[in-house]
């Protein structure tokens, strides 16, 4: 059975959520089902699209991601990311997300979030579009803020960081990202709020955890965050499928007369 919102949320206190990023169908269709939640994370800016962070991604790339990964979903929840700029306002937040929600088909979107869009929140709910804030490390800010800055180190970051996660669950968000936090922060979110809190790089205490998949299965390493666990040097292994492909071409071992017709 396909999770949805509600299903989604019940998955709080009674079992760890699991989730991980897809863009296309390929690889959308391998995770369906083995995971509770698929993000079509901006990140695929950089995964996918090969640039240096995820400003330059546009409303329509990520339409087409979308799509594409909507069409291989059975079973998962689906989420997909707000790109940069295309919610600097309520209203176009609205116009943006409305378009990404109908024509994308994805269950729910995701928007990076501090207080000043706390409105945004409740006003995307009210309009029906089931909204997952991102807080902690805002990689849209990465220009901003010059780097990739680890959030909730000092006490004034902590309490503000668990006061906007309690009034964005009060604007109707119905689960929250915490990014690039200190695990004890992202710790007492988690225990303060009804909604469930997915991590990543914030410690063991969140309801779920989420990785981008080519950092977690080995294709990308340009960098590799402290937080991310490897699970398959994929990289390395389509490597070696790579030269051996073409090694049998140039020494007319492929195509056989198995393979002719
Ligand atoms: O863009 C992304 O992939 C993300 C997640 C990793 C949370 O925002």
């Amino acid at each position: 059975m396909k999770i949805n919102i509600s299903t989604f949320q019940k998955l709080k206190g009674h079992s760890k959520i699991t989730s991980i990023t897809a863009y296309d169908a390929l690889f959308a269709g391998i995770f369906d089902g083995e995971v509770d939640m698929i993000l079509v994370g901006d990140s695929l800016s950089m995964s996918f699209g090969g640039n240096k962070d995820t400003i330059p991604l546009s409303l329509d790339a990520m339409i087409y991601h979308t799509q594409a990964v909507s069409k291989a979903i059975k079973k998962s929840l689906l989420v997909a990311d707000m790109p940069f700029g295309s919610y600097n306002t309520n209203k176009a937040a609205l116009k943006n997300a409305t378009k990404l929600y109908k024509q994308g088909g994805a269950d729910a979107i995701k928007i990076e979030v501090n207080e000043s869009k706390i409105d945004m929140v409740k006003m995307l709910t009210n309009n029906g579009i089931a909204t997952m804030p991102h807080i902690g490390l805002m990689p849209q800010f990465y220009r901003f803020e010059g780097g990739y800055k680890i959030k909730g180190k000092s006490k004034e970051q902590k309490d503000s960081m668990l006061e906007l996660a309690l009034k964005l669950q009060e604007a109707g968000a119905f689960a929250l990202i915490i990014e690039g936090t200190k695990s004890d922060i992202a710790r007492d979110i988690t225990q303060n709020l009804k909604i469930p809190t997915i991590g990543i790089g914030s410690g063991k205490d969140t309801d779920g955890q989420i990785l981008v998949w080519s950092d977690a299965f080995g294709f990308f390493d340009e960098f590799k965050p402290k937080f991310v666990r490897q699970y398959l040097n994929g990289k390395e292994l389509l490597k070696q499928a790579i030269k051996q492909y073409s090694d049998d071409i140039k020494n007319a071992r492929f195509p056989n007369d198995d393979e002719s017709y």
